[in-house]
């Protein structure tokens, strides 16, 4: 069971920050990556919607005998982990917006959250917010339209700078010390974000938690990889155009267009 592959979902190619920092922690483990773009972005999807494709991701993935599941994306885990882990029997891990770390050092008290209407709307977000942000002001954005430009190649592109630029706008005028990036494919947005945000303000997202969460979680369920053979690592999105996918993650992986 051990050699069996770590399965990771996202909405899109944004789930890839995760999966970096997961191979980077664990460079042993078999992983298997669904990028469901032609369903992207959830972020705007009704909690049924987005509870419905994750039942169908995580189902492929279990076709293909992954050990464990990581819910790649904010939107969907704060939508649908709950359903997911009651549906099925292995180990199902989320990601979250780091809400907490931020509150706990925030000096100003106030802080700014940038995820998708799905995950800021969600039961799961609030309660979060009311466990560890009761004593701090939140400002909270959704991240509308950027998905789609990192879907579609334009990370860096004008159209980006001035969504980046306009969203963390009121935030900087309620003076956030801290910027948590609540959605997986922001990642990729830290050095645009770092050009126009003040020195003072930090950026935090939850990429390096979850691949110790998964860490934790194998080692304890007994299902690490230690079989030092080359891993294999895959890479399916249901688009034909696997450029962008590719470009995120460099030449040492392959994307394949699979239809799901
Ligand atoms: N990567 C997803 C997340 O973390 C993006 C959601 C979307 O497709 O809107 O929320």
């Amino acid at each position: 069971m051990s050699k069996q592959p770590i399965g990771i979902f996202d909405s899109g190619v944004g789930g890839t920050s995760i999966f970096k920092e997961i191979h980077a922690l664990l460079p042993n483990e078999n992983t298997i990556y669904l990028a469901d773009s032609v369903n992207a972005p959830y972020g705007s999807k009704g909690e049924n919607k987005i509870i419905e494709l994750s039942i169908k991701n995580t189902a492929l993935l279990l076709d293909k005998g992954c050990k464990l599941i990581v819910v790649a994306c904010n939107t969907a885990t704060t939508n649908a982990i709950s359903v997911l882990r009651a549906a099925y029997d292995i180990p199902i891990i989320g990601i979250e917006p780091a809400i907490k770390p931020a509150a706990l050092q925030t000096q100003t008290k106030t802080i700014g959250i940038l995820a998708t209407k799905g995950t800021l709307s969600s039961a799961l977000f609030h309660k979060t917010l009311d466990l560890y942000g009761h004593h701090i002001t939140i400002v909270e954005q959704v991240g509308e339209g950027i998905v789609q430009l990192i879907e579609s190649g334009k990370t860096q592109s004008p159209e980006m700078s001035e969504l980046l630029r306009l969203y963390t706008k009121p935030m900087l005028e309620a003076n956030i010390d801290y910027l948590v990036l609540g959605c997986t494919h922001y990642p990729y947005l830290i050095p645009e974000l770092l050009e126009i945000l003040p020195n003072h303000v930090k950026i935090i997202d939850s990429g390096q938690a979850v691949a110790r969460q998964t860490k934790v979680i194998l080692e304890k369920q007994e299902l690490l990889n230690t079989i030092t053979l080359k891993p294999k690592n895959e890479f399916y999105i249901n688009i034909k155009n696997t450029e962008v996918m590719q470009s995120l993650l460099g030449d040492t992986f392959n994307v394949e267009y699979l239809m799901f």
